[in-house]
This record gives C-alpha cells, structure tokens and sequence, in this order.
C-alpha cells in the first residue's frame, strides 16, 4: 500500500524482503531479495534511493543505522525503531516523555515477576521485550503458583510485567510528521481486539472533543520527543471515567489508520510518502465513517461476496499462503459521518 501511494506520485519503489514473493514486490519498481541486514543489500538501497523507509518493525534497528550511516535519508529514524521494538525502553520513554501508561515492572526471571506480584498484585500481564506482536509472546499472571508457567509461557525471555490497563475500549492515533516538522493528526479509531489481534477498527471514532484533543497532544508530544519523520500509530486505552493511556506505538503505517484509504483524502500511506520524501503534509479530516474489518486466514475466501457489497472496498495484499490468523487483507465498510 505504500508502494501503490509512491507509485501514484510519481516514485520508483524499489523493495527489500528476505521473501522473493514479498506483497511490496509485486507493485514496486525493483526487489531485492535478501535479509534486512544483509550489507551488500543495504550499500544498494542507499545507493540507488533517494528516501528509505520501513513498514515493518521487527526490522533490526541496527540496520537503519547502518543506512544513516551510508547516507541515505531514511526516515523514522533507527532510534525511533529500537525504542519501539523493546517494551521496556518504550514504556520508559512514553513517562519520561509525559505520556501516561500502566504501571510496569522489568522482568529478566521468575524471580522479578514474584516481585512485581508483591508490589502491583495480580493479574499482571507478561510480555516479552522484543519480538511481539499480534499478541504473541504475552501471558497473563494470576497466581504465585503459575510463576514458572507464565514466564516460559511469554518465552522465558527478557520481559515486562504489567498491571491491567481496565479501560473501557481500545482507540489509536494516526499521526504524521514532516521533515520541517508540522505535524498532521488523524480523527481517532476505535479498535476492537480479539486475542490480542486487531478485528475491527471503526473511525472516526465517537468521541469527545476532550479525548479527541489528548490524544492530539500526546501524539504532538511524542512525535517531537523522538524528533519523528513519518506516520506513526499510537495505540491509546480509553479508562472509565476518561483519560488516555498509551499502550504502545509503531513507527510505521499502523494496521488501525487502514480506514485512512477510504475515509480521507490523504490517507496514511500517501502521508508516510509524503513525510520521509520531503513533501508538505496533506489534510486528514474523514470524508466518511468507515468500520474496516480484517482479513485473517481463510476469511479471505469470502472475497466475491465482499466485493458485491455496495459501500465496501476490498483491499487484498497478494500473500500466497492463508495461514490461520495471517492479516491477508481488509474490507473497509463505508458509511456516512453524524451530521
Ligand atoms: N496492560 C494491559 N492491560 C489490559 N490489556 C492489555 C494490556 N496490554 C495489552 N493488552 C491487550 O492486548 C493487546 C495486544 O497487546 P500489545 O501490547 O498491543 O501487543 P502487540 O504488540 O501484540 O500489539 C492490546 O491491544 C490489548 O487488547
Ligand atoms: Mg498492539
């Protein structure tokens, strides 16, 4: 979807994915097939791209600083990346930077998660640092007893214990900052999340113009702290009675801005091209309200009947394998704003 955006502006994509069948590659200009930190691999983006990004964030940060290092503009920065990709050092910089979440406790053994029973109380949620997503890698404590069986079940690994976010629903913030810095945010989506996956996202969100405007500040805020370039979706927990939490953020395209493609005029893709080329920022006001559904596996199958519905738009990412659970596309469902 990036690339379709680039494309429509007048830019060459050329795409690196250790998968020769990468979704990108299929509508990019140029692929190159090789491990994100593949040295011949990155000296040859550098070389040929004017402005390098990613929308993936389990690529290694290490290897943005090694494009920076040759050069090349990429954009959000590596800094940004690592931070984003250890939940201890995103949670640390979220208050460091003002923006509240749950309280957290650094878990590197059994030992540390009794600790964190004895002084936050149970349940608590176990993630591991690096490497999670969609879920995965995360298990909830409910006991001393299950000490050891939760902290295999989040990989035995470095982790974080959290205290329960009781909120009242999940939303997101899409924002996007400019090379100059002017900054640009999207109405807020509701999100609703089944084991631990995103379903459905709705937006824009019905709300007040209170949270609306924190949420607005936080993503001002964050945005400038990691001296940011690019779109950037902030997952925010809504709690009883009002207020914001952050919960984490992505520096990249976030899977609940998708609406962005039929809801607005400059939806996230264009406004990330936007940003890391240099451009000015667009507008992000919804032009309607859109519920955008996920595709996971084999929900894909329903894809004729999803295209006969009137104000639906079907978007379909070309993977060749359904796997359970896999994001194989979205539909968005469009519909019109209150008045
Ligand atoms: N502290 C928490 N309290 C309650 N629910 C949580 C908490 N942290 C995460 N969740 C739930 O789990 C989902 C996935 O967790 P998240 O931290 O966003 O990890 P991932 O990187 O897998 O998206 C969240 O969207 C939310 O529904
Ligand atoms: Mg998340």
């Amino acid at each position: 979807m990036l690339a379709l955006a680039a494309a429509r502006l007048g830019f060459d994509v050329a795409v690196l994915d250790p998968a020769p069948d990468a979704p990108a590659a299929r509508v990019a200009a140029k692929a190159i097939a090789a491990e994100y930190d593949d040295p011949a691999a990155l000296a040859l983006l550098a070389q040929i791209s004017d402005a390098i990004t990613f929308e993936f964030e389990n690529v290694p940060a290490a290897a943005i600083q090694t494009l920076a290092d040759l050069g090349a503009a990429v954009a959000p920065s590596g800094r940004a990346l690592a931070i984003s990709q250890d939940r201890l050092a995103e949670k640390t910089f979220l208050n460091a930077a003002g923006a509240p979440t749950v309280a957290f406790a650094a878990v590197g053994g059994p030992a540390d998660l009794a600790e964190a029973l004895k002084r936050h109380g149970a349940p608590l949620l176990v993630k591991s640092r690096q490497g999670g997503y969609d879920g995965k890698g995360q298990a909830w404590l409910e006991r001393a007893d299950d000490i050891d069986a939760v902290w295999r079940a989040a990989g035995a690994v470095p982790a974080i214990a959290e205290t329960p976010a009781g909120f009242d629903r999940e939303l997101s913030v899409i924002a996007a900052r400019g090379r100059s810095g002017e900054v640009a945010v999207y109405p807020l989506g509701e999100n609703r999340h089944v084991g631990g996956v995103l379903r459905q996202t709705t937006a824009p969100a019905r709300t007040t113009p209170a949270v609306q405007s924190q949420a607005e500040q936080i993503a001002v805020t964050l945005l400038a702290a990691l001296d940011y370039v690019g779109v950037i979706g902030i997952e925010l927990f809504e709690q009883r009675g009002g207020g914001l939490l952050v919960n984490e953020f992505a520096p990249r395209v976030h899977n609940s801005g998708h609406w962005t493609l039929d809801g607005c005029e400059v939806d996230q893709f264009e406004q990330h091209i936007r940003a890391v080329a240099g451009w000015p920022l667009g507008p992000t006001r919804a032009l309607a309200r859109v519920e955008m559904t996920n595709l996971l596996g084999d929900e894909i199958d329903a894809w004729q009947a999803l295209a006969a519905e009137a104000n639906a738009r079907l978007w379909l990412y070309g993977k060749t394998e359904a796997r359970p659970g896999r994001k194989m596309g979205h539909v968005n469902r469009l519909g019109p704003l209150d008045p």
